[in-house]
């Protein structure tokens, strides 16, 4: 059995309780899909907290945007919350070089897509593992869906898109609309959206990850201290305080 995460997002509340559900359910391996910082409050954090408990971990888009620069795409606030990350992770003053140097390795050791016993993880889509974002919506975009399949050759993990669900070959379901879990059939072709552990979109505030025995994803969601994340945003004047706001609800 393994958990996999993605989408944390410098959200320190959230993971804590996401890592202490995963330890409680007896689960050593835990998989990272990306997206560790940006957004949030306490970047470094989170960081030292998946560098010490995942096995692997995917390049997120905010990694890339740390590392190599922002891109155009990024809104404003986006844009000026990587700034701040970058400055809190690579050039803090309070902490010694050799600290802000191994998490700078740490991410530049991020794979862009992974494939481990026939199963594949990226953060965004099989095409651009890192940057594309496969909406539920798209499910009614054949030609997208139809690219996208192509490059499947059975199971794939993604996040990006904070929305967690399956894409088959029939559509996009929503994990309330099947209790939470999903069984794979066999030769299936399936893209799967973990959700997101510090900044859920899907309408519910609470983190959301999964597991996964090889033959059944459980999407599982955790109650936080969505006020301690809120109030952290707020104290720092460069992260916007929708950051903070959207949590509330899970948007
Ligand atoms: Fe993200």
């Amino acid at each position: 059995m393994k958990a996999i995460i993605s989408d944390i997002h410098s959200n320190l509340a959230a993971l804590r309780v996401v890592l202490d559900d995963i330890d409680h359910l007896g689960i050593k391996d835990v998989t990272c899909l990306g997206d560790v910082v940006g957004y949030g409050p306490q970047p470094r954090e989170c960081l030292d907290l998946v560098k010490s408990i995942c096995t692997i971990t995917v390049l997120g888009n905010h990694e890339e945007a740390v590392l190599l620069g922002v891109p155009p795409t990024f809104t404003p606030r986006a844009r000026k919350a990587i700034e701040w990350t970058r400055k809190e992770m690579l050039e803090n003053g309070g902490e010694k070089p050799e600290l802000r140097e191994a998490r700078r390795k740490f991410m530049q050791s991020f794979k862009i897509k992974d494939r481990i016993e026939g199963v594949s993880y990226v953060h965004g889509s099989p095409r651009d593992p890192t940057r594309e974002y496969v909406m539920p919506r798209d499910a009614a975009d054949k030609k997208k869906m139809s690219a996208i399949f192509s490059q499947l050759v059975d199971y794939c993990f993604c996040g990006h898109t904070h929305t967690p669900g399956i894409f088959t070959a029939i559509g996009f379901t929503h994990p309330s609309d099947m209790f939470d879990l999903y069984m794979l059939g066999t030769d299936e072709k399936v893209l799967v959206n973990v959700g997101s552990v510090g900044q859920p979109r899907d309408g519910d505030p609470r983190a959301c990850y999964i597991t996964f025995d090889g033959d059944t994803i459980v999407w599982r969601r955790v109650e936080y201290d969505v006020e301690a994340t809120c109030k952290r945003i707020y104290d720092i004047p460069e992260l916007d305080d929708f950051l903070a706001d959207r949590l509330r609800e899970g948007r």
